[in-house]
C-alpha cells in the first residue's frame, strides 16, 4: 500500500512536545496539518514554535526561506475535533491513558471519513486494547515516534491484533516519505526500543550494586570502550529516573515478573529521595554550576613490557595485536588459548566467567580480563580486571602492555562478564528474544536501536561481530553464576549455533 499522499490532510491531537514535532515533520514533508489540543490555545502557541523552528533552520542554510513559507503556511490550530473531518490520516499524541486514548478514537470515528487512518503515539499501552473498542479496529495503528521527532529518524509501526496489514504498510511508507526509518513491530509490551534498551539500564545498575566501579568509570567504560554515546548513568539522569524507573516497572509487570526486567532497588532510592537526575539537580550526579564532573578511575602509569606472546583469535585478539604492533611491540604467535601472554599474565577477553574463576579453572593465578570495545583500533581506553589471586607484577605488565598502546587503562572489580561485553550480551539475547517471538525481524531491531536511541552498532550486528558463539557462552556463564534466569539464552541464539557451529550469524557477512 502506498504512503498518503503529499498535499493530502494529517491531523494531530495534542499538541505537546511530541505532538508539535510530528506536526513540523508532516507539514515539512507538504501536507495540510491541523492541530488539535484541548487546552486552550496550546495549539496555535505550539505552530508558533513550530515557525521559530522553521525561521532557524533558515538561518542555517537547512532549509529554504520559501520552503519554509509554505510548511508554515500549511500548519492550522483547530478548536474542534470536527474541523478533523477531511483528514486522510490522524495521529493522537495525547496523554498516556487507556481511557483517555478510546474515547478520543471513539470519538473520532464518528467524525472522519471511512478511509482515514487513526494511528496513536503511545510508548506504552498496547495498540491492541486501544483499538478494541472501535467500530472498525482494522484502521488503528501504532506510529510511534521517538524525542525529539525532527532528529530522531526511527518510526515504530506498531500494528495490534485487529490492525489490517494494508494500514500498517500505509504508515510504514508515509513515515518513509517523510525522511523517517520506519520497522514493523508487533503490539507487545514495550515494541522495539523500550523493551531490548531495558538491559543498557538494568545491566549497568547489577553492576553498580556489586561494586564493579563507580558511575563516572562505568559511564566512560560504556561509552570508551562500547561507543555509545552516553553512558548508561548519565542517561538515566537525562532521562529522569521517575520516568525511567516507571517504564522499567510498566515493562516488567507487562511480561509478568520475567527476572530480565527486575527494577533495581538503586533506582527505587533515588527516586525515593526525589533525586530524579538533572532536572532536579541531583541523580547519579550532582549537577549545578559548581559541581566538577567526577573522573573515571585510570590506572597510573607503568612500565612497557619488553616481550609479548600471543594467540590469535577472530576480532578483538587479532585487532588488538594490530595496535600492539603499531606501538613497536614484536608480538611473537604460539599455541594456546586466544589471548595475550605477557611476563607471565595470561589476558584473555572475558567470558562471561570472572577473572577469579578462569584463573582457577586454568591453575593459572595471573589471570586478567579485558572488556569488548567496539573499535580495538581506534578505542580511546580499555577496562581490565584481574584475578583475586594474580601478582601485582602480572598486573602491572597488562596495565604497562595496554598503555603502550594508547589506551587509559581502567581497572574493574572482578566481576562476571565485565561491563561492555555483558551488556552487549543482554541486548543481544532481549533482541533474539524479539525477533524469535515474532515482535520484529532481525534487520527491524538493529535499526531501531541504532536509529532510536542511538547505539553505535545494531545488538544483532554486534553480535554477529564478537561471534554468536562467545556471546552464548557469556551469557550461559552468567546464568550459572548468578543462578538466576534472566540470564537465560534466547532459544534462537542456540538454535542459530547448532545449526552452522562455525558460521553463525543474523545478518549475512
Ligand atoms: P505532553 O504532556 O507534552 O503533551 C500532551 C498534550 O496533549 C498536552 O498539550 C495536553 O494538553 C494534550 N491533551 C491531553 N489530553 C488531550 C485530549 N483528550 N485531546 C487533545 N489534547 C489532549 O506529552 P508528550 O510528551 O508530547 O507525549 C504525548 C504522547 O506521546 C504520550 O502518549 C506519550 O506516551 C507519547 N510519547 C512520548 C514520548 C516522549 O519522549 N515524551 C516519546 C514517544 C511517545
Amino acid at each position: 500500500m502506498h504512503a498518503i499522499l503529499p498535499g493530502s490532510t494529517v491531523a494531530v491531537i495534542g499538541s505537546g512536545a511530541m505532538g508539535a514535532g510530528i506536526a513540523q515533520v508532516a507539514a515539512t514533508a507538504g501536507h495540510q496539518v491541523l492541530l488539535f489540543d484541548t487546552r486552550p490555545d496550546a495549539a496555535a502557541k505550539a505552530i508558533d514554535g513550530i515557525g521559530k523552528t522553521y525561521a532557524k533552520l533558515v538561518e542555517k542554510g537547512r532549509m529554504g526561506a520559501v520552503e519554509s513559507d509554505l510548511a508554515r503556511e500549511r500548519l492550522k490550530a483547530i478548536g474542534s475535533l470536527h474541523e478533523a473531518a477531511g483528514a486522510v490520516l490522524v495521529i493522537e499524541a495525547i496523554v498516556e491513558n487507556l481511557d483517555a486514548k478510546r474515547a478520543l478514537f471513539a470519538e473520532l470515528e464518528g467524525i472522519v471519513g471511512e478511509r482515514c487512518i487513526l494511528a496513536t503515539n503511545t510508548s506504552s499501552i498496547s495498540v491492541t486494547a486501544i483499538g478494541a473498542q472501535l467500530t472498525h479496529p482494522e484502521r488503528l495503528v501504532g506510529m510511534h515516534f521517538f524525542n525529539p521527532v525532527p532528529l530522531m529518524a526511527l518510526v515504530e509501526v506498531v500494528k495490534g491484533l485487529a490492525t489490517g496489514r494494508e494500514i500498517a504498510n500505509a504508515v510504514y511508507a508515509t513515515a518513509e516519505s517523510w525522511g523517517k526509518s520506519p520497522v514493523h513491530a508487533k503490539s507487545t509490551p514495550g515494541f522495539i526500543v523500550n523493551r531490548v534498551a531495558r538491559p543498557y539500564y538494568a545491566e549497568a545498575l547489577r553492576l553498580l550494586l556489586e561494586q564493579a566501579a563507580d558511575v563516572a568509570t562505568l559511564d566512560a567504560v560504556l561509552r570508551d570502550c562500547g561507543g555509545f554515546r552516553m553512558g548508561p548513568f548519565e542517561l538515566m539522569d537525562l532521562i529522569g529516573h521517575d520516568v525511567n524507573f516507571s517504564v522499567t516497572n510498566s515493562v516488567f509487570a507487562a511480561y509478568y515478573n520475567d527476572p530480565r526486567f527486575t527494577p533495581s532497588i538503586l533506582q527505587q532510592e533515588l527516586v525515593s529521595a526525589g533525586f530524579l537526575g538533572r532536572k532536579t539537580g541531583r541523580g547519579f550526579y550532582r549537577y549545578g554550576d559548581e559541581v566538577a564532573t567526577p573522573a573515571p578511575q585510570t590506572e597510573a602509569a607503568s612500565i612497557k613490557p619488553t616481550a609479548l606472546r600471543y594467540a590469535g583469535g577472530p576480532g578483538v585478539v587479532d585487532a588488538l595485536v594490530e595496535r600492539l604492533r603499531g606501538a613497536g611491540m614484536e608480538p611473537v604467535a604460539i599455541e594456546a588459548a586466544p589471548g595475550l601472554y605477557c611476563e607471565g599474565a595470561a589476558i584473555y577477553l572475558t567470558d562471561g566467567r570472572s577473572a577469579t574463576e578462569r584463573a582457577e579453572v586454568d591453575g593459572h593465578r595471573d589471570t586478567v580480563l579485558f572488556d569488548l570495545l567496539l573499535d580495538a583500533a581506534g578505542s580511546p581506553r580499555i577496562a581490565l580486571a584481574r584475578a583475586d589471586q594474580c601478582s601485582d607484577s602480572a598486573w602491572q605488565a597488562a596495565v604497562g602492555l595496554f598503555q603502550a598502546a594508547g589506551f587509559a587503562v581502567t581497572r574493574l572489580d572482578d566481576v562476571p562478564g565485565m561491563a561492555v561485553m555483558r551488556t552487549v550480551a543482554m541486548l543481544a539475547n532481549e533482541a533474539a528474544d524479539a525477533v524469535n517471538q515474532g515482535v520484529c525481524s532481525a534487520r527491524a531491531v538493529d535499526i531501531a536501536m541504532q536509529k532510536g536511541v542511538n547505539y553505535p552498532r545494531g545488538p544483532l550486528a554486534w553480535a554477529d561481530s564478537i561471534g554468536l558463539r562467545q556471546v552464548v557462552t557469556v551469557l550461559a556463564n552468567l546464568a550459572t553464576t548468578y543462578g538466576e534466569d534472566r540470564y537465560r539464552v534466547s532459544p534462537l541464539l542456540r538454535r542459530k549455533l547448532a545449526a552452522d557451529p562455525q558460521g553463525a550469524r543474523f545478518h549475512a557477512a
